[in-house]
Formats: C-alpha cells, sequence, structure tokens
C-alpha cells in the first residue's frame, strides 16, 4: 500500500466499479498517480461503453421501484449513506488526499462538505411540493405534480472527489431517480469508497447508484446520447460542457452544466485589507487554485494596491508546501504535469507583458507537480491569467482607477460563475453586486459555497444550481394534471 495511507479500513480502496449492485472487474486498467509523488497508488478497472450501458439498464430496471417507495425511506436511505461517511471520513480524506493532492485538512473538510449535501437533500426529499392553480373555467381544476425526470447519467470531476457526487447524487435519489456515475479517472478512488459505503448502507437497493469507472469518451457518450438516461449533469471544463450538452440534444434530456469560472476578485480603496487578503488567500489558494470558483483575476483600486500587494505576498509566501499526507500543509500538488505547464504558461505571459513576481513565479523542483504559491503585480488586463482559468496558485493584480472600470474588467469575457468585492460602503456593495454579470456573488468573503445556497453560472458557466432547495429542480419534471369536473347537479357551477 502506498507510503502514509493508513487506512483503518484499508477494502475502501478498491478498482472495481459498481454495475447493479455487483462489484465489476474489467479487462483494461488505468494507473491513478499520486500528483504529490508522481508513484501509483494502484489499477482500477477501465470500464467501457458495454458496462456503461449495463449500468444504464439497471438504473432503469430499479428506476419504479425506487420512485415508488415514500420519500421518508429514502430519506434515511440518504442519511444512513451520510453516517457511514462520517464514521469513514478519515479514511476517505486520505484516500482522496492521496489521489488528488489536496492538504489532509481541506480533503476532511470536504468530506463533511460532501455529507453535508446528502444531509440536505434527505431532509428535502419531503418537500418536493406541487402547485394547485385556480382553474381557468368553472369545471376545472389545475394541479401540478412533481416527478423524478428518471435515470440521471452524471460525469464529476478530480478537483473534488466526493462533493461534486454527493451534490448531484443526493437529489437525484432524494427525489426518486436513479443513477448512473462517471467519476474522474484522475480520482476514481474517493467515488468508489463512497459507492462502497453506500452499498454498506444496505438501504440503497442495486440499481439504484451505479459508479462506472473509465476512459471519458465511451462512457460519456452512452450517458448523453442513450435514450433510457433523462437527464444528464456535468461539472467541468466549458469545452467538454458545451459538447456534452450538445450531444444530449439528440434525445432531448434535460441538462444541469456547472462549467468553468473567471472570477474576479475586486478589492475597493474603502475595504478593510486584512479582511480583504484573508479572503483572497481563502479564495485564491483553496484547493491550490483548483476550483471554479477560485479568484482568477485580482482587481485593485489604486489607493490600496501597493498595500494590499504587499500583505498578500507576506501571506503567500508563509503558506506550506507539500505532499498533504506528511505533515500540516497549506497547499498541495497541481493534478498533474499539464495542469503544471499551464500555470507556467500563464505566468510566462503575465512577466512579457510587464508583470513581476513579489513571491513565487516558478515550479518546485523535485517529484510531484509543484508550483510556488505566487502573487504578481502589475498584470495587464488582457494577460492570459485574465482571460483564462489558470487553476493553479497564482494571484495576478490588475490596478484600476474607478467603480466603473472596475466593473467593466470584471464583466469582460464569457464567464459568469463567481466574483467577489470588499467594500465598507453598503451602497457600493448592492450597486457593484447588480452589476456583476455572475451568478454568485462574495461581497467581503472569500468563502461562498454551502449545501444550503444554490450554487451556479450563468452566461458560458453553466445551466442549473446544485445545492438548496433550487438543487431538487433540475431532477424533478412537472406534470399538469388538467381535471375536468362533472357538471354540478345542484346546478351551482358557472
Ligand atoms: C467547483 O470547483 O466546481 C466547486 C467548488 C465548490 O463547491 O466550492
Amino acid at each position: 500500500m502506498l507510503d502514509g495511507l493508513d487506512l483503518a479500513r484499508p477494502e475502501l480502496l478498491s478498482g472495481q466499479s459498481l454495475i447493479d449492485g455487483a462489484w465489476t472487474d474489467c479487462e483494461r486498467v488505468i494507473p491513478v498517480i499520486n500528483p504529490a509523488t508522481g508513484r501509483k497508488i494502484g489499477d482500477v478497472g477501465d470500464c467501457g461503453a458495454h458496462d456503461a450501458e449495463r449500468a444504464v439498464a439497471a438504473a432503469s430496471r430499479a428506476l419504479p421501484g425506487w420512485r415508488a417507495i415514500a420519500p421518508r425511506t429514502r430519506q434515511a436511505a440518504l442519511l444512513r449513506w451520510r453516517e457511514l461517511i462520517l464514521a469513514n471520513a478519515e479514511d476517505l480524506a486520505r484516500i482522496l488526499t492521496a489521489e488528488q493532492g489536496k492538504p489532509l485538512v481541506e480533503a476532511r473538510g470536504e468530506i463533511h462538505y460532501a455529507a453535508s449535501f446528502l444531509e440536505w437533500f434527505a431532509e428535502e426529499a419531503k418537500r418536493a411540493y406541487g402547485d394547485i392553480i385556480p382553474g381557468h373555467q368553472p369545471d376545472k381544476r389545475l394541479l401540478v405534480l412533481r416527478e423524478p425526470v428518471g435515470v440521471v447519467g452524471a460525469i464529476t470531476p478530480w478537483n473534488f472527489p466526493a462533493a461534486m457526487i454527493t451534490r448531484k447524487v443526493g437529489p437525484a435519489l432524494a427525489v426518486g431517480c436513479t443513477m448512473v456515475l462517471k467519476p474522474s479517472e484522475l480520482t476514481p478512488y474517493t467515488a468508489l469508497a463512497l459507492a462502497r459505503l453506500a452499498v454498506e448502507s444496505a438501504l440503497i437497493p442495486p440499481g439504484v447508484f451505479n459508479v462506472v469507472v473509465g476512459e471519458a469518451e465511451p462512457i460519456g457518450a452512452v450517458l448523453t446520447q442513450d435514450p433510457r438516461v433523462r437527464k444528464f449533469s456535468f461539472t467541468g471544463s466549458t469545452a467538454v460542457g458545451k459538447m456534452l450538452g450538445a450531444r444530449c440534444m439528440s434525445t432531448v434530456k434535460r441538462v444541469s452544466l456547472e462549467l468553468g469560472g473567471n472570477a474576479p476578485f475586486i478589492v475597493f480603496d474603502d475595504a478593510d485589507l486584512g479582511q480583504a487578503v484573508e479572503g483572497a488567500i481563502a479564495s485564491k489558494f483553496r484547493n491550490t487554485g483548483q476550483t471554479c470558483v477560485c479568484a482568477n483575476r485580482l482587481l485593485v483600486q489604486s489607493g490600496v494596491y501597493s498595500a494590499f500587494a504587499e500583505h498578500l505576498a507576506e501571506r503567500v509566501s508563509e503558506l506550506a508546501v507539500g505532499d498533504g499526507l506528511k505533515g500540516q500543509m497549506d497547499q498541495g500538488p497541481l493534478i498533474n504535469e499539464a495542469a503544471l505547464r499551464k500555470v507556467e504558461r500563464h505566468v510566462e505571459d503575465a512577466r512579457a507583458g510587464g508583470a513581476s513576481a513579489l513571491t513565487g513565479g516558478h515550479a518546485l523542483p523535485g517529484e510531484g507537480c509543484f508550483y510556488a504559491p505566487t502573487v504578481l503585480v502589475d498584470v495587464a488586463p488582457d494577460a492570459l491569467l485574465c482571460r483564462e482559468e489558470t487553476f493553479g496558485p497564482v494571484a495576478g493584480l490588475v490596478r484600476f482607477e474607478t467603480e466603473a472600470e472596475a466593473i467593466g474588467l470584471a464583466n469582460e469575457g464569457t464567464a459568469g460563475l463567481a466574483s467577489y468585492l470588499y467594500t465598507r460602503d453598503l451602497d457600493r456593495a448592492f450597486r457593484v453586486t447588480e452589476a456583476l454579470r455572475y451568478g454568485m456573488v462574495g461581497v467581503n468573503t472569500g468563502l461562498i459555497s454551502t449545501e444550503v445556497a444554490p450554487f451556479g453560472g450563468v452566461r458560458e458557466s453553466g445551466l442549473g444550481r446544485e445545492g438548496a432547495r433550487q438543487g431538487l429542480d433540475d431532477y424533478l419534471d412537472y406534470k399538469l394534471m388538467c381535471l375536468g369536473l362533472a357538471p354540478d347537479p345542484g346546478g351551482r357551477s358557472g
């Protein structure tokens, strides 16, 4: 077993996919690499289209029984699964850190975040209310029923190997849908461990939740094109999301997309600078800069630019970088070499445009994909770093003069997921929030994610919302029951 993994229950680290309640081996395998060391953790089975189709068939068979049971029975199943996740949280966190790289403290946080979606949607299972509408004619009654959409296909990313799964499977199972999940092949062990615990709960019947690990293309093709899949949910890059969403239209599936962001983080002259620096650290350096809601470009007003930059650089230079399984780290590795190269390209491009590094600005020597936490000043607004998601530990600071200029810069581009602003002026907080074309705005905070609030973007950052009561909507269809009444024998109608 991998150095330092030390699991209380080693059987949670398994490479078998879950199809129709059975653990499945495959002919081919995919190696899973620890990005902190470059060493192999193990091999997982590489399922193909045939296994994905078997999983879809199993989910279709399981659907009528699962949707027919009382919501409180589904609630009990989700709560039992959640209990098992929390009881095994340390093992899950260690597996997550080994394959994803985030420091153990962040991995523990993610496991609790993941469990919170099961708790929230277990509670919401009982609240999938419909409507009764006053009839448009005296002899008509209108009832709007809410029904599960059916079999859900889901593809989840490597940056949150646990929470992005429960954020989809929680609402799906709560309202009576069944699911086939394809987790990222870079971080499949966490998903498979969660699946083991779902089976262990003994309250989620075979076929209700299937996990199919493998290369993206063959499995993705089934999940986006099989007519039995009625809803498709994806978290990942905008380019891939657009392509998968388009494929779903051949069978007109419901589609939820949680795609890339390019979050502006605006610091006005009247901000509390200490609070703004801490918020920037929390947002920019969460998961080593590898979240869709990480601040991507820091827009700082000229009156506080130098003070903010110096204070931020001082704090960033103190961040401990290393293997999350070995001691207290603040920053882990990037997920792979390609991610490291992208960060290097962004920093080189910013430098070519006149930026300089107050701290960091280079990859770290030795094993693993580590990049030094970096603060760049004098970044040009048209630098790559401002136009594309960097997905790495690089805070690039752009100077601005006026509120209107900040709003203009922030709204540039096509992304619209998260944005942040720091000010002590309440009028400005509302004015700028309303002007920002983003699905989420953090005001004087760098952390906005919670299971109780709707997470999602506008423009090219996605469709639909996850978490909160809105998170149920994407898994429910409306059905109108238009009831015609017989004429009133007493002649009172009309
Ligand atoms: C993401 O990066 O896609 C999700 C981040 C979060 O839930 O905060």
